[in-house]
């Protein structure tokens, strides 16, 4: 017809499937010092220059534990059986190399703290959203588990290199070929989007500024 409504404008990405619609927008949030795809303004301190410390460090690896525990809980006892099936055992879970990390900071005599107000913040929105919107759920579950295999490991490789005497440490180690785990997650996450509706897509992709929000939070405590 001649009048095209709003709603059947194609979105970028969408024919290659919904992660890659989630990518398209979560590579415009970044800062342009993050990535060349990155529309927003680079940072006051560019991730190149950050100074990290072990106590900031360690204090951003305490807190996402607390996101990987919850998000790895959730999908766990998920209620909603057909669906989040897809998400549970995917081999991209960090929980557990999370905790081997930090007993090894911890047998080198540094103090482990509890999570801090980001993490909790943060896990406390997942577990809502897990029961009260799962579209916008899952948005967050695409991004904290493929931000970390991108930027995540960058970012700590460079620390790595500058306070920790290069170790690789667990959080950035996965069983088998990260690119296959990936690629089984993102057929799963395409099925379980085809079942949405347009509206249901756009309100998760919305979401993607959220996620940047509290993720974004708990990366700067590397600098704190
Ligand atoms: C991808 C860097 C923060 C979500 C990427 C890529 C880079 C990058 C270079 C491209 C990787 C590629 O195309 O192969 C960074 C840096 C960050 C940062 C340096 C912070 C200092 C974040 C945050 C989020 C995020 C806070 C969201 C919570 C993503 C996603 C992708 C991505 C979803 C796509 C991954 C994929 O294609 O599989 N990031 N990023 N990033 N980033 Fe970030």
């Amino acid at each position: 017809s001649s009048v095209a409504p709003e709603k059947s404008k194609s979105r970028p990405g969408e024919k290659k499937g919904f992660v890659e619609e989630m990518r398209f927008v979560a590579m415009k949030l970044h800062t342009r010092d993050q990535s060349k795809e990155g529309e927003k303004e680079a940072d006051v301190q560019p991730v190149g220059q950050w100074k990290p410390s072990i106590p900031g460090y360690i204090k951003f690896l305490v807190d996402s534990k607390k996101v990987y525990d919850t998000m790895e809980t959730i999908v766990e006892k998920a209620s909603h059986p057909s669906s989040d099936e897809y998400f549970r055992n995917t081999g991209l879970e960090r929980s557990a190399r999370l905790a081997k990390d930090l007993e090894w900071f911890a047998s080198q005599g540094h103090e482990i703290p509890e999570a801090g107000p980001d993490g909790i913040t943060y896990a406390n929105l997942l577990t809502e959203l897990s029961e009260s919107d799962v579209p916008a759920f899952i948005c967050h579950f695409y991004n904290v588990y493929f931000a970390h295999s991108a930027g995540g490991r960058f970012i700590g490789k460079q620390v790595a290199q500058q306070i920790l005497d290069g170790r690789e440490l667990e959080f950035y180690k996965w069983d088998g070929e990260l690119s296959e785990l990936l690629g089984a997650v993102k057929v799963n996450l395409n099925k379980v989007a085809e079942e949405w509706t347009r509206e249901q897509k756009d309100h998760c992709l919305k979401e993607t500024e959220n996620s940047f929000k509290y993720s974004g939070k708990i990366l700067r405590l590397i600098v704190s």
